[in-house]
């Protein structure tokens, strides 16, 4: 997209130029009192903001919200005054305010007279969809000095043009969605050179306000009088979405459909969005205009083309009578009924509903097929009906889903791309259905959906963009980069962009100072999210495995640390900054961390009762605590200013048994120790172990390397097994093993830890390998308290490795290897990295445009490693996001060969029948990702060259598990091995 940079003036005061509002562009205007350009305010001075009465409506409505602006940021109210210039009111008065015109070319006279008088140049923007420019423009008229002037080729590009300068001073398109405050400011001063914007990359952007009960519609009832149908989403309502919406340069919404309708809730609805600039829309199953309310309500008989064909008809032919007048995009098709395919659609019917809805849509608008925006949303069993092959004219835009977890179903085919109509693509953010809902809180991870949308778009899904946003609430960060991305998706410039944009973002809403850590913060958030859905948790076995790697303490850990640096952010923070931080930022971490805490501690406590530790109690008390503490959380966001938000956190989200929410919050059962032990107070367990002392007399810990990985710990936990306390020593009998705590009182209750409860001690055991024996050998330790003893056994590994090997290196009979390390000379350099994608550390991929590629043939990624364990069985597995097999002619593969050997290529997603997810489906959108295990067979100790060809641009690799005797299962595979060398 293009923009003007500042030219030299600019550039010598570069210093007082912050940048623009836009991500990655610069910013037209400053804001210090020694700076200069165009004065628009200063102290007690605002603008006077100059439209044309001939102008579109919405430029009007438009220009009362940027004198408002202008308020909120200087503290004094911009006016707007309606100047004819041919009745010369513009012309002759010349303002001592600063003047702002504000226009449409073509439409406005005080645009086009400013053309024609050669003042103003608009060729960059006239006759582009949804283009703007705005600039000074000096001696407007003899005795004006200058003005400045925003621009726009349409009614849009108007709005957006005057949204962004508003934007620009300091008013966050979230300032009453998140109450983000505006920034006071005393100056505001413009550059003189145009900034250009538009036009869009994708021409339809939106949002389509899905699952909206109870958390939306309770809300709606609270703040907005009831439609005589019951529904809360009246004009008033929508005023406030809409703006949003162009706020963020988006133009079309899918209106709330679980019990609206949106035509009917308020017959200013239509109209309303039509004058603001919206272009209205209605879901995948709700065809020609009509919601799925209105079906009950108004259609004879029932929903079934095959049997109440004219019934049907006669429904289908009110919506587009109804909203001729309006901008409407017409959803074309149908489906069974509420959201459910149909028993008796054939592909056939389906074609001959089209060609009767478009002969209807020409008739009702009187204009032709190519100029009536029309949509067939080829969702959930739709596309295969399209599959069978269907002759349905190309005006239609082909509107391609994701399988509702954000996995794309299908990109266009190069046939595909070819058609006028283009294609569309509907996201979800939040949804409701199988495998489980996830309609609470924000889950979503920003560099999957840059991953998803860029590969959309660079594939061609260039018409229509829409993002299932539940109920907008708690999902702003999501929907703001959604939003971006389709308004601009050449601004993200690359994997690494998200995180900049992030920053961005941070900065914009909660202040400089605020960026950086909130960009990492919301980073750390959404891979933790990534992990598993809040919704997911609950599902048994625990995700995370309580036993090997410390996976579920360590990821509980990453909560814990998490908000604590939210918290520290927010405690920095203005006070009126602080609110907005709470609802977006600090809320999910600490509601998310709660319900983590809540699956986390009832997984160990379990455990911790069978090994009868009496600090099973008090995690199940914390679990009990943890509950009561999300019942507040959200009390305190009903609270805010003044009970704004009430019932937007009413959600349920803690004990889902199926797919559907539980009717309430509630805890799995809990496991407390109650009987009392007659032999040993002391108990002891160890790393990896589900057994203890005394049970077992002897534990093992699992064997240590030098090159075990540093999260990885070895530890014995010591603690009692019923009321007491008792003091133990541990002994070592290898003056090269120790072990922290060696001497303590352990007491119940006694000290406190993170996750461990009140009575345990840990003791990590490290190892001098300078004075270890070389090769294996093994230790022992023995904890000692008064009569009785435990003993742990240490295996050590002590081997040689060559001092040129360059790679990751085994311990404990596993390699395990993040995506993004591999052999960096002999790595071809067309693999992306894409940094904070996925679960654990990033993801590798080719670019979107890269064809399909064959076999071994082309960009290879080179992992090398070193192994010590002599194994006969070895395994390979591969760690690949969930990512469809989005290319219709051509799946997800990959090849693979070890050591130069025989190349073997594996479709790691089965074959769908078209409209069906995959087998295997549900399983890696749970825990995200597609897990596939290859036979290595006969491994030789020593060095190793794996070679990795991904095959299609649709499939991203983020870790690679060498297994050669010691893998053990948890949810992320084994924390990466050490690299040498790299
Ligand atoms: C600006 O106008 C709005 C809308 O009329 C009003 O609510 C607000 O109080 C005014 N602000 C100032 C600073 O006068
Ligand atoms: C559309 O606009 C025309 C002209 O203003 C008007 O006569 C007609 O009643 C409108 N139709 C609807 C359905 O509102
Ligand atoms: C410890 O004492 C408390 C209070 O007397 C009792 O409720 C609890 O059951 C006892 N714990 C065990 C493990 O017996």
């Amino acid at each position: 997209m293009a923009y003007s940079r500042l030219l030299n003036l600019a550039v010598a005061i570069a210093c007082l130029w912050t940048s623009g509002a836009a991500f990655n562009k610069q910013s037209s205007f400053s804001f210090s009192s020694d700076a200069s350009g165009y004065q628009l305010g200063g102290p007690g001075l605002a603008p006077e903001i100059r439209v044309a009465p001939n102008d579109f409506p919405g430029v009007l409505r438009v220009a009362n919200d940027l004198a408002v602006d202008f308020g909120r940021v200087l503290g004094v109210n911009a006016t707007v005054v309606v100047a004819d210039w041919s009745t010369n009111i513009a012309k002759k008065s010349s303002s001592s305010r600063p003047v702002i015109i504000v226009g449409t070319v073509g439409k406005s006279s005080l645009i086009d007279n400013l053309v024609t008088s050669k003042k103003l140049d608009t060729s960059a923007i006239a006759n582009k969809w949804e283009t703007f420019s705005y600039q000074v423009v000096q001696t407007p008229w003899t005795g004006q000095d200058a003005v400045f002037v925003i621009t726009g080729s349409d009614l849009r590009g108007t709005v957006f043009g005057a949204y962004d300068v508003a934007e620009e001073i300091g008013v966050s398109p979230w300032y009453w969605w998140a109450d983000v405050p505006p920034t006071p400011r005393q100056y505001i001063w413009a550059a003189s050179p145009a900034h250009v914007e538009g036009p869009p990359s994708v021409k339809f952007r939106g949002i389509f306000l899905n699952d909206e009960a109870p958390a939306l519609t309770g809300w709606g009832h609270a703040t907005f009088k009831d439609s005589k149908y019951g529904s809360p989403f009246i004009t008033d309502f929508y005023k406030r979405i809409f703006e949003l919406v162009l706020r963020l340069k988006g133009n079309y919404v899918w209106p709330a459909m679980w019990s609206s309708m949106f035509y009917l809730d308020d017959e200013n609805n239509g109209p309303t969005a039509t004058e603001y600039g919206i272009y209205m829309g209605t879901s995948h199953h709700e065809p020609m205009a009509r919601a799925d309310k209105e079906q009950s309500r108004f259609l004879k008989g029932s929903w079934d083309w095959k049997s109440n064909k004219a019934n049907v008809q006669a429904f289908m032919q009110e919506g587009p009578a109804r909203s001729k007048n309006w901008s409407t995009v017409y959803t074309l098709g149908m489906r069974g009924s509420g959201d459910t395919g149909s028993a008796t659609l054939t592909a056939a019917s389906l074609e001959e509903i089209i060609h009767w809805q478009q002969s209807v849509l020409t008739s009702t608008l009187g204009k032709p097929l190519s100029e009536i925006p029309q949509v067939w949303v080829m969702y959930k069993e739709v596309p295969g009906y399209w599959q069978k092959g269907m002759n349905i004219s190309d005006d239609v835009t082909l509107f391609w889903s994701d399988d509702n977890r954000g996995n794309i179903r299908r990109i266009p085919t190069a046939k595909e791309n070819k058609r006028s109509g283009g294609s569309g693509m509907y996201y979800h953010l939040d949804y409701v259905g199988a495998p489980r809902n996830y309609k609470w809180i924000n889950t979503i991870q920003l560099q999957k959906t840059w991953e998803q949308m860029t590969l959309a778009y660079d594939r061609g899904v260039h018409d229509i963009w829409i993002a299932n946003v539940g109920d907008l609430k708690a999902l702003e960060l999501p929907t703001a980069h959604f939003m971006a991305l389709a308004w601009d998706r050449d601004s993200f410039n690359g994997p690494a962009s998200t995180r900049e944009w992030l920053k961005d973002w941070s900065r914009r809403q909660f202040g400089e100072a605020a960026a950086e850590a909130t960009a990492a913060i919301m980073t750390t958030y959404g891979k933790l999210t990534a992990r598993i859905k809040y919704e997911d948790l609950s599902m048994a076995p625990f995700a995370f495995s309580v036993v090997n790697y410390d996976e579920a303490e360590l990821n509980f850990k990453e909560w814990t640390d998490l908000l604590v640096k939210a918290q520290a952010v927010y405690n920095g923070l203005p006070s009126a900054t602080q609110i907005a931080f709470f609802e977006v930022v600090l809320h999910p971490i600490m509601a998310g961390r709660g319900v983590y805490e809540i699956y986390t501690k009832t997984a160990l406590g379990s455990q911790y009762a069978n090994q009868h530790r009496a600090s099973a109690n008090q995690l199940a008390n914390d679990v009990q605590a943890a509950l009561a503490a999300d019942s507040a959380i959200a009390k305190r966001f009903h609270s805010l200013l003044n009970g704004k938000w009430t019932h937007m956190m009413d959600q349920t989200h803690i004990g889902y048994s199926n797919w559907q929410e539980p009717s309430s919050n509630s805890i799995p059962r809990q496991t407390y120790v109650t009987t009392s032990v007659k032999d040993s107070l002391m108990g002891v367990t160890a790393q990896g172990s589900t057994t203890a002392f005394p049970t077992a007399a002897t534990l093992t810990l699992p064997p240590i390397s030098p090159y075990t990985a540093p999260s990885d710990r070895r530890w014995i936990d010591i603690y009692t097994r019923d009321n007491g306390t008792f003091s133990y020593k541990i002994s070592s009998n290898a003056s090269c093993v120790t072990a922290t705590n060696s001497q303590q009182t352990a007491a119940s209750p006694g000290g406190i830890s993170d996750i461990r409860a009140i009575s345990d001690i840990r003791a990590i055991v490290s190892v001098d390998w300078a004075s270890a024996p070389a090769g294996s050998s093994s230790a022992a330790l023995t904890i000692t308290s008064g009569s009785t003893a435990a003993t742990v056994i240490v295996p050590l590994e002590n081997p040689t490795l060559p001092s040129d090997f360059r790679g990751h290196v085994e311990a404990t009979g596993v390699v395990s290897m993040e995506a993004e390390h591999f052999a960096p000379a002999t790595t071809s350099k067309d693999y992306m990295i894409v940094p904070d994608y996925g679960r654990t550390l990033s993801g590798v991929k080719l670019p979107a445009k890269t064809d399909s590629q064959a076999p071994a043939k082309g960009p290879v990624l080179v992992y090398s490693f070193y192994t010590f364990t002599s194994a006969s069985a070895a395994s390979l597995t591969f760690y690949l996001s969930p990512s469809e097999n989005s290319n219709s002619e051509s799946p997800n593969r990959y090849s693979y060969s070890v050591d130069g050997g025989a190349v073997a290529t594996v479709q790691p997603v089965p074959a769908g029948s078209a409209g069906e997810e995959p087998a295997g489906w549900s399983d890696a959108v749970i825990q995200n990702a597609y897990v596939k295990k290859a036979t290595l067979g006969q491994l030789a100790p020593g060095k190793h060259e794996l070679r990795v060809w991904l095959l299609e641009p649709t499939m991203v690799l983020t870790k690679l598990v060498v297994d050669v005797g010691g893998l053990k299962a948890s949810l992320m595979g084994p924390p990466e091995s050490k690299i040498v060398g790299y």
